[in-house]
This record gives structure tokens, sequence and C-alpha cells, in this order.
């Protein structure tokens, strides 16, 4: 026992005296390095101290581990603030905020194959989230899907391949926290409208949106089968429901194409349903793996139908 306290007490101080980590540039180190103290070290301690003894050398070695996340931690927070502050006033275009997330955090692409989340999640949940998610209040039907973010690749890959027009009017339909309808705001200027079921998340991404000054981008916290999308034409769905409801919002989208051409991103297995649809084509390159990202448009010979 006491060779590993010395071992992780010196791994911690690696970790406190790598200058390069204190660099702000350095987000994916640090957010490396902040995984590893919380997973490697935090919560190894913690199960050590249920089960050893050496209760005061293995707080000891907490409080230090605790201490130094606290240090590299303050550098994230100094960076958001600034950065938040220019988004707050406008000081960025939507090309000049991609480029400072895509400089700090990279663009995701190597892990375009994978589901799971990266150092560029961590950064965007930095940079627009408030703080925890807050607890569901409401009861789900059966069909309704929990909420889970888009990884942050996906909303970018979104976003570069929509070819958004100023007149564009986007809707992520059961859109959680919030970070989908912003970031496409955010990287397009279209004016960006989110769905929600939940009271709990809807309040909390208009409180994000508030902090960020942003006026057009809007959260409606409803069913998704009851909202009214006259205006809307560019849609996003990450599963926020399968089955007979996924059928019903998409009846009320196809209703909708009669009147003008829709396009309907979707991420996860919502989008073997969405593929069955007579209405839509699909029309990217990403393959039938449902963990990336797909992309329909209503089929050409519709529209003008009615
Ligand atoms: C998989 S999460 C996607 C969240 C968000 N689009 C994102 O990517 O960050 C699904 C979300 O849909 C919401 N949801 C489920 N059923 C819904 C419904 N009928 N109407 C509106 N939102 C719904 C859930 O509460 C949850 O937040």
């Amino acid at each position: 026992m006491e060779n590993i306290i010395r071992e992780i007490r010196s791994y911690i101080e690696t970790i406190k005296n790598d200058k390069t980590l204190y660099d702000e540039m350095n987000f994916s180190d640090r957010a490396d390095a902040l995984d590893s103290l919380e997973f490697d070290v935090i919560e190894r301690v913690e199960s050590s101290l249920l089960t050893n003894g050496r209760h005061e050398e293995l707080t000891s070695l907490r409080q230090y581990a605790e201490m130094v996340k606290i240090r590299l931690e303050d550098v994230d927070e100094r960076l958001f603030q600034r950065l938040r502050y220019n988004i707050a006033s406008r000081n960025y275009t939507s090309a000049g905020l991609r480029q400072q997330i895509v400089k700090y955090a990279g663009d995701g692409l190597e892990n375009e194959q994978d589901e799971s989340y990266d150092n560029l999640d961590a950064f965007t949940n930095g940079l627009l989230l408030i703080g925890p998610a807050p607890k569901e209040t409401r009861e789900r039907e059966p069909e309704m899907v929990f909420y889970q973010p888009t990884p942050t690749r996906i909303v970018l890959e979104l976003v570069e391949k929509a070819d958004f027009q100023p007149q564009d009017v986007f809707y992520d339909i059961g859109s959680g926290l919030g970070q989908v309808s912003i970031l496409v705001h955010l990287l397009s200027g279209v004016c960006a409208k989110g769905v929600e079921f939940e009271p709990a998340y809807c309040n909390y991404a208009r409180q994000c949106t508030k902090e960020l000054n942003l006026s057009q981008v809007k959260f409606i916290n409803v069913d998704a089968r009851e909202v009214d999308y006259a205006d809307g034409n560019v849609f996003f769905l990450y599963t926020p429901f399968e089955g007979r409801i996924l059928e019903q919002m998409l009846g009320r989208l196809r209703d909708e194409s009669r009147t003008r051409g829709i396009k309907l991103y979707t991420y996860g297995p919502c989008t073997l349903q969405v593929a069955q649809q007579n209405w839509l084509e699909r029309v990217d390159q990403n393959g039938r793996e449902v963990y990336r990202l797909a992309i329909f448009k209503t089929l050409e010979q519709r529209l003008g139908a009615v």
C-alpha cells in the first residue's frame, strides 16, 4: 500500500508540475489530465478509503488531487469566460467562432466512426452550458427517449453540409439542454428553435441562451407532436422517440413538406425508421451506420404537388 500511495502522489505531482497544462491553448491535454485525475486518482483513492486503513494518507492524497484539478479547471474557466464574453458581445463571425473551437479542441474527425464523446464535447459543454443537467420532472411515455447530447462533431458536420441560407429556420426536435440549437445558430447565423418535452431542460436551455445574449434561439416546452412547424425547413432528430410517436412526428413533417422542400438530419437509431419514409430520399454518403449523420430531403416530385 505504501508503494501505491507514493506512486499516486508522484503521478499527481507530475501533472501539477507540467507547465504545458497551464497553457490555455493546450485544452485537450488538460482535459485528458483532468479525466485522469478524476477517474484514475480520485475515484481510486475513494474506493481505497472504503476498504483500506491509512485514512489520513489517502484523504490527503485525494485533497492533493482535488487541488491540482481545481487549478487546471481555473485555466479552462478563464478561457471559457473570455470566449463567452466575445460571443455575447457578438465579436465572432460564425466562421470565426468555428475557428476558435477547432483551434482549442479540434474537429473530432478522428472519432467520426465512433459514438463516444471526446474532448471537443468537453470543450463545447464548458463553452455553452451553465452547469450540471437538472433532474427530469415529467414522466416520459415509454417510446420517448431520455436525454443524451449529440456529439459536437456531428453538429459541426451538420452545419458544414447544410449550406444554410439566411431565411432558413432550424428545429432540433427533442432539444434537451439546447446545445444543438445554440451551436447551429452560432455557427451558421440561422434562426434556431428547440422543442423539448421536459420543462427543466427547456428552462436550462433558455438560461444558456440568455447568458450568451442570443435572441435568435428559442426553446418551446411542449410535446413535439403539438408544435406548429410552418416556419421550419431544416429539422434535426437525435432519436428523441421511437415507434408510434416517431411515426406521428414524421407524419407532421410530411404534411409540412407538401408546401415546401424540407431537409431532415438524423442521428442514432431513428435513422432506420426515417429511411423507410417514401416521401424522403437519403442524400448523404455516410453509409448504413446509425451513429453517423444521415441527411434526407423531400423527394423532388412532391414539391409543388399541392
Ligand atoms: C436523445 S436526446 C437528444 C437531445 C438533443 N437533441 C441533443 O442532441 O443534445 C432526446 C430528447 O428528446 C426529448 N423528448 C422525448 N420525447 C419528446 C417529445 N415527445 N417531445 C419533445 N421532446 C421529447 C427528451 O426529453 C430528450 O431531451
